[in-house]
């Protein structure tokens, strides 16, 4: 997988793709991430990549034209299967919406910033909009970041063990199962035995009671869903 990311702060957006989970995947080649400074693609000799609204009001708006040559100049070289805005009124982020874009080859995503960007943009080169909550960033960057992590580490081959994103919360609609590690007692404190006990459809089973207990206490709105 390609992922392009549109942004006037690429500093914000480096250090976490250089380690953990997502530097290996880039590692092994199975996914690229390219920076791209909207700044780069001003024709203003101030690289200003913002302006005032129309109509009046507070806070700058980002223009149309360098990110028109960014994504046109991006397109030039591949197809892209979406290309996404990071904004506080797109649609909320969830395991589907990774799952879904996890299955893609080439996206583009642009952080917004300031008031947000020209409507123009919206209405003629994005294709999605996600949001990661009901509250406002100061910018898509960290936004962005959590879409390609929750992403990445869906990609066939980014885990270690195939199936453990498989196993991750969310999927199946259920939050998962308290786990445990060794010791198997500590300050008294027991793990339950039938995790120790070796007895495979056992544990698979405490494993879905669990889960489903979990769901039930904490979000039983996803149970209805
Ligand atoms: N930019 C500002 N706030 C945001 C949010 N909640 N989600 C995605 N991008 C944003």
């Amino acid at each position: 997988m390609r992922i392009d990311i549109i942004t006037v702060v690429p500093d914000l957006l480096e250090s976490p793709f250089q380690a953990s989970i997502m530097q290996r995947s880039i590692a092994k080649e199975l996914v690229e991430v390219h920076l791209h400074n909207l700044r780069d693609y001003t024709s203003n000799s101030y690289k200003q990549v913002d302006d005032y609204q129309f109509g009046g009001g507070a806070g700058m708006v980002m223009m149309i034209e360098p990110i028109d040559k960014c994504i046109s100049a991006l397109k030039a070289e591949r197809d892209y299967d979406e290309i996404i805005y990071m904004t506080p009124d797109g649609e909320t982020l969830n395991q589907g919406i990774a799952n879904q874009i996890s299955t893609l080859e080439n996206i583009i995503i642009l952080c917004g910033h300031y008031k947000g960007v020209d409507q123009r943009v919206r209405d003629h080169f994005i294709t999605r909009e996600i949001s990661i909550g009901d509250y406002v960033l100061s910018g898509g960057e960290l936004g962005a970041l959590i879409l390609c992590d929750a992403v990445i580490r869906l990609i066939p081959g980014v885990l270690g063990n195939e199936t453990s994103a498989l196993t991750d919360s969310f999927q199946d609609n259920l939050l998962a199962p308290p786990i445990y590690t060794r010791p198997a007692e500590y300050n008294g404190w027991k793990v339950p035995e039938v995790l120790t006990s070796g007895n495979t459809p056992k544990i698979e089973e405490w494993r879905e009671d669990k889960a489903y207990e979990h769901t039930q206490q904490r979000r039983p709105d996803l149970l209805k869903e």
